[in-house]
């Protein structure tokens, strides 16, 4: 590890698993200060007691504004200010037109899109100056895959979201990324698609399925002044399965 983040105060949501752990582990080993979010207690607390010190989790659902509030008031508190903010946080019900229900759509784009909107929006006030937002995409939004046709939406959405709001980056003194991992090995993928993650293996011109870390390594780089003039971009982690 090279400490690129000494220094810097990170908050992560969607931190207690999968990709989301992975970034808050990386952060804190790079040299942050990172707070992690999440709704299930248990796992947030074995996220933070693994980190150890440089860690403070914070039970939040990220489409309950007041959860939001209550996260950003311990960060204000802790911390005082926000460097990197990772809008990680997300989830999929696989469905496919015929089957769609209205629970499955306010799910996922109660997570996926509003979820992400306010947490970018609620942490305004507490962004510093050259301030780095990551929001965590899919390659689903140009290539959904069998039923997960609203997920690949939601994805879209936030895909397109950042492209507005990377537009203000002058007048907010922040830049705005979106990272988009290809099929990753996470429990969220198991969940959503089974245990057989391999099947994911052809598509991707690597012969293989991503792993968490992989995908934190370019967090880092976006989270760090190495990107100091990248905004807007959607950085693609998917071996080039959505790339060829
Ligand atoms: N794995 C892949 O192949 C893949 C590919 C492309 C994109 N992604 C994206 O990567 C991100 C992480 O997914 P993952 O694969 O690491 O899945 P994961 O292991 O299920 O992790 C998802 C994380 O999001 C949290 N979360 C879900 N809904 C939330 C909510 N309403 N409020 C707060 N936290 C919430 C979960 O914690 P709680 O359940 O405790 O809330 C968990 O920490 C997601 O945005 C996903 O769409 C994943």
């Amino acid at each position: 590890m090279t400490d690129v983040l000494a220094g810097k105060v990170a908050v992560v949501t969607g931190a207690n698993s999968g990709i989301g752990l992975a970034i808050a582990r990386r952060f804190a080993a790079e040299g942050a200060r990172v707070f992690l979010a999440g709704r299930r207690q248990e796992p947030l607390d074995a996220a933070v007691a693994e980190i150890g010190p440089a860690a403070t989790g914070v039970r939040t659902d990220v489409s309950v504004q007041t959860d939001l509030d209550d996260l950003y008031s311990v960060v204000r508190e802790e911390a005082g200010r926000i460097d990197v903010l990772v809008a990680n946080a997300g989830s999929a019900v696989p469905q496919r037109l015929g089957e769609i229900t209205e629970e499955a759509i306010d799910a996922t784009f109660g997570t996926n899109v509003k979820g992400t909107i306010f947490t970018v929006q609620k942490a305004l006030p507490l962004l510093s100056d050259g301030a780095s937002i990551v929001v965590t995409g899919s390659t689903t939004n140009l290539r959904p895959g069998p039923s997960l046709e609203i997920y690949g939406a939601s994805k879209a959405a936030v895909r397109n979201l950042v492209r507005s709001w990377a537009l203000s980056a002058q007048e907010r003194k922040f830049r705005v990324n979106v990272l988009s991992p290809g099929p990753t090995e996470t429990p969220g993928l198991v969940g959503a698609v089974g245990p057989d993650l391999h099947q994911f293996a052809s598509e991707v011109p690597l012969g293989r399925i991503g792993r968490p870390d992989e995908i934190a390594a370019v967090a880092t780089f976006l989270a760090s002044d190495a990107s100091s003039f990248v905004n807007g971009v959607e950085w693609f982690v998917d071996g080039g399965q959505a790339q060829v």
